[in-house]
């Protein structure tokens, strides 16, 4: 297990702390503390146990959703790329379908199947494409600003805010 699961939503907050900023690192890190959640989850043996599990899942995916949204399809769309584009495109029209379930959590729950597609192809392809387009200093930089978000903002605003950066 990545973290112990008492800590997973303060992990979510602070993102990867005691090492350097690394936009890649730190969503693969939301992708891996997810999956470990999502396992925990199922193998739990109370439903007390499932509940608080559950409540760090849909903070988990609350905030991974917010900053990929905020910070990483905005550098990607800023690229200039069209295969930039259409990975935002794409990464935009599946996160609208996470937040239109966001708000039942049973639903999430049952989603996990697709989180793991969204983290496969984020980590298979997307971040593969930016180590071509993005240098170190650029990667960094994008990894300290995604962090700073973790904490601010609100689910909510979502909606709203994803018109603005499209
Ligand atoms: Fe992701």
């Amino acid at each position: 297990m990545l973290q112990s699961q008492h800590n997973a939503i303060s992990a979510f907050e602070s993102g990867l702390e005691g090492q350097s900023p690394n936009i890649l690192n730190s969503l693969k890190r939301d992708h891996d503390l997810l999956k470990s959640l999502y396992q925990e989850y199922n193998n739990a043996k109370s439903t007390e146990d499932q509940e608080r599990i559950a409540k760090e899942i849909f903070k988990g995916v609350g905030i991974h959703d917010k900053i990929e949204t905020l910070v990483f399809y905005p550098a990607l769309r800023d690229s200039g790329t069209e295969a930039g584009n259409n990975y935002v495109a794409q990464s935009l029209s599946d996160h609208e379908n996470v937040r239109s379930t966001l708000y039942e959590l049973n639903v999430l729950i049952e989603d996990e199947g697709e989180f793991i597609e969204h983290s496969e192809v984020e980590e298979k392809e997307i971040f593969k494409f930016c180590r071509k387009i993005f240098d170190d200093k650029k990667i960094e930089k994008l990894g300290r600003e995604l962090d700073a978000m973790r904490k601010t903002g609100d689910i909510e605003e979502m909606d709203s805010i994803e018109k603005t950066v499209v």
